[in-house]
């Protein structure tokens, strides 16, 4: 059943876009590429939210000198590879922006549990890593992140694994909050989100695809790996990142095979082929499975590398942080409008607003 007031809509989708530096090639065909695919593929009735979480982002200590022009670079490399921010059902913002998160938040917390945030494994993981001064906000920002979902009555949130306990959460939430006003809003006052097998049925839209490092195949991608020449960042100067592809790590088989277990440098250049390629991997693996010569596909995969970047390199130059600011505030003015109907409700249903 629709919850009371809500408009029909087909679907409600929702990512945050974390303001990290350094985003890199496996990020790109990760996270932001099937982004792009997903608002393509939309149809005019749903709605999709992309914002910078850069609430979230000091949960950890972080630069905060950084913080403000990270949100916007990020959201920059987001149109730079093909985000259309002028398509009419998708919203950008900043989290921060957007006041009624922090209400929510804190409304919220009073109806979540101390022990059910005390099982949560992403905080007991962070705070052991940390030590001894560990912030109540990392603790805490789970249910920040329920009121980030449950403000825009999003169904769909594409996110990864470690995010499953934050989304049960939220849905957790949502029901008990629910339930307990059901007399004053009897079909139901916060949209629940889909579960979390939905949610994986929902993403296998766009299959999930995972780059390796470089110099360590056996290892994702990623810009904490400690040896720099495993991972290209979107910002590595086109000719230093088909340097980083041919020193690539392989292997001594002498034989291109698609097989991630035994030959992972070998299968990770063919999947960058493919992706990078513009064509299918029936195409790459049809041209290079059997062939003995892994320089060749170095070669031809470095350029095709070199290429990606030039031509991602031009369209990132081409958005000023001050028109991704434009975009932004421009958005976020419809986007208040959107969350406030949503957290005027939880006013009224916990009686600080008339009903
Ligand atoms: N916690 C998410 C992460 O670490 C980021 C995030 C914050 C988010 N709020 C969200 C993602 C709401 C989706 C929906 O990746």
């Amino acid at each position: 059943m629709e919850p009371q007031g809500f408009r029909y809509i087909m679907s409600t989708i929702l990512t945050g876009l974390r303001a990290n530096s350094n985003l890199h090639l496996g990020n790109y065909m990760g996270a932001i590429l099937p982004m792009v695919e997903l608002q393509k593929n939309l149809k005019a009735e749903d709605q999709f939210f992309m914002f910078v979480p850069d609430l979230h982002s000091f949960t950890t200590p972080i630069d905060h000198g950084m913080l403000y022009q990270n949100s916007l670079e990020n959201i920059q490399v987001y149109l730079a590879a093909g985000i259309d921010p002028n398509q009419s059902n998708t919203y950008l913002y900043r989290q921060s922006q957007i006041p009624a998160h922090s209400e929510l938040t804190w409304i919220l917390s009073c109806f979540t549990y101390f022990g059910e945030m005390g099982r949560m494994i992403q905080f007991k993981e962070k705070s052991t890593k940390q030590g001894q001064s560990v912030g109540v906000g990392l603790f805490s920002y789970p249910i920040l992140m329920a009121a980030d979902i449950l403000l825009y009555g999003a169904e769909y949130i594409p996110l990864g694994e470690d995010q499953k306990q934050h989304l049960e959460l939220a849905r957790d939430i949502a029901v008990r909050v629910n339930g307990k006003f059901a007399d004053q809003f009897p079909t139901g006052l916060l949209k629940v989100p889909k579960t979390w097998d939905k949610q994986l049925e929902f993403a296998n839209r766009s299959e999930s695809v995972k780059i390796r490092s470089l110099s360590n195949p056996a290892e994702k991608m990623s810009k904490s790996v400690s040896d720099p020449k495993g991972t290209i960042l979107l910002i590595d100067s086109p000719s230093d990142a088909a340097k980083k592809v041919m020193t690539a790590q392989t292997d001594n088989e002498a034989n291109i095979q698609w097989n991630w277990e035994f030959q992972p440098g070998i299968t990770n250049l063919l999947q960058l082929h493919a992706l990078l390629s513009g064509g299918s991997l029936d195409d790459t693996k049809k041209t290079w499975i059997g062939q003995t010569r892994y320089g060749e596909l170095k070669k031809e995969v470095a350029t095709l590398v070199e290429k990606f970047l030039t031509s991602f390199q031009e369209n990132l130059a081409k958005i000023s942080s001050e028109e991704v600011e434009r975009i932004l505030e421009k958005d976020e003015v419809e986007v208040n409008k959107i969350a406030n109907e949503t957290l005027y409700k939880v006013q009224q249903a916990v009686g600080l607003r008339k009903l």
